[in-house]
């Protein structure tokens, strides 16, 4: 199968909420790594740089001319007076270390590696397991919407149970964290999206820094307790530090692995039945999640801003001048089905020989700090459900998708366990 570049799909009108780009992004994708692989977006941001192609995407992470502190950028939209409304909001995300540059991040990323070691794989197992089983439980055998019922509750709690937090607040860690990811994954969000963001965040924060949350965590010992006492070279986390790394990891993590699986089981449904076999396997689990993290990667874009004018080589030959401040969105997703690095890159190849040199998880200093709990529990999550309903079929009469594409996923995917009703 080829992706064929929709050329009818403009550069110019491109943004992440504009709703014609969104359920299939990839033929848009296409055209642009064809005729525009760079290209200096007016609409988004008020001039943001894209960037499409593999090498492009995979030189300019790594490029440490470039900085993360790009906290605010979603505020560019509104006139500079009124972004001071939103500065305690964006005083929390300036404390998150995805947003840190050089030694700074450095230290954080330490302190929070150090934190998050006893949460091994081995550790976790049981645990993902056992919520997973949980909720598959509870679906009803006859048909069941799987984002609402398996796939959104699932992250939330277990970034709740690593965290040490009460799982049963997985609802509005959920509506939280959604929120947030609403901002980060659009290109322009309304006035009265910030005000509900800023609630939000508020609240996020306010339980995370709770009494109860904190006992519990320290019950359990969970890295929301981890991150608090851990101290490397005579360093710790001060208490809003702490808050605030938990709300990353929540945010970062629950907007994501919640449409990767629904994704993942979205793209199966075109596969034989047979190949769900390979997930069920030890021996063929590993590749097969790799490729279905490529394919269908719920993240699109990683952010960086220039920090100062720079030029960069691109891999079509092209130099490009970056202003100092302005924004760059390198589309990892985009790069996942580049042809110069990916045989067949249009189909979900289950079996597809490693290494598997997907970019879902970006690269560099900045590489996702949470891909060995996303691989686990999709894995868990995709094999349980498999191993349960052998034969479940996608129902849905249409696909409703996430209303930005930075967090690209259906935000509902009815199935028939059974898959005795006829499919889509
Ligand atoms: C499908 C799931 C996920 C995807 C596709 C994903 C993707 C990414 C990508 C592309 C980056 C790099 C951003 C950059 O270069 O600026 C990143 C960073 C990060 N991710 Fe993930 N992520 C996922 C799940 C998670 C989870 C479960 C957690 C935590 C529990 C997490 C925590 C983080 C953090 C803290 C960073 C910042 C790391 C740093 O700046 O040093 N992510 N993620």
């Amino acid at each position: 199968m080829t992706v064929v570049p929709d050329l009818s799909l403009s550069a110019a009108e491109f943004t992440h909420n504009e709703f014609e780009y969104i359920p299939d992004p990839f033929s848009f994708y296409a055209k642009m790594r064809a005729q525009s692989p760079a290209y200096l977006s007016e609409r988004i941001f008020g001039g943001a740089w894209l960037f499409f192609g593999y090498a492009d995407c995979l030189n300019l992470m790594k490029d440490e001319r470039l900085s993360n502190a790009r906290a605010d950028v979603p505020l560019r939209f509104l006139p500079p007076e009124q972004r001071s409304r939103f500065s305690d909001m964006i005083s929390v995300y300036e404390r998150w270390l995805a947003f840190h540059d050089g030694q700074e991040h450095t230290r954080n990323r330490r302190q929070a590696n150090r934190s998050y070691k006893p949460f091994t794989d081995a550790a976790l197992e049981p645990r993902i397991q056992g919520l997973v089983d949980g909720l598959l439980d509870s679906v009803d055998p006859g048909g069941f919407d799987l984002m609402s019922e398996f796939s959104f509750p699932l992250p939330a709690m277990v970034i709740a149970d690593v965290l040490g937090v009460p799982v049963e607040a997985h609802a509005e860690l959920n509506r939280w964290t959604d929120d947030i990811a609403h901002l980060f994954g659009s290109t322009q969000v309304s006035v009265e999206h910030l005000e509900r963001t800023r609630r939000s965040t508020a609240e996020l924060t306010e339980f995370l820094a709770s009494d109860e949350c904190r006992r519990h965590s320290e019950r359990q010992s969970g890295l929301l307790h981890q991150l608090r006492v851990m101290e490397v070279h005579g360093h710790r986390f001060s208490e809003e530090d702490v808050v605030a790394q938990a709300a990353l990891l929540l945010f970062a993590g629950v907007a994501s692995i919640r449409y990767l699986i629904g994704n993942s089981v979205y793209a199966m449904e075109s596969r034989p039945l047979a190949e769900r076999q390979l997930l069920l396997r030890p021996d063929t689990v590993g590749p097969a999640v790799e490729e279905l993290l490529r394919f269908c990667t719920p993240v699109q874009f990683v952010g960086r801003v220039a920090a100062d004018d720079i030029t960069v080589p691109t891999q079509s030959g092209q130099d490009v001048l970056i202003r100092a401040g302005q924004p760059m969105l390198l589309y990892v997703a985009s790069a996942n089905r580049d042809a110069t690095c990916f045989e067949r890159p249009d189909e979900l190849w289950l079996t597809r020989p490693e290494p598997n040199r997907h970019l879902t998880f970006g690269a560099g200093r900045h590489l996702c700090f949470g891909d060995p709990l996303v691989r686990q529990s999709t894995r868990i999550a995709l094999a349980s459900l498999y191993r349960r309903f052998p034969r479940l079929r996608v129902t849905s009469p249409d696909l409703n998708w996430n209303n930005n594409l930075g967090f690209h996923g259906l935000t509902s995917l009815l199935v028939d366990p059974q898959g005795t009703a006829a499919g889509r």
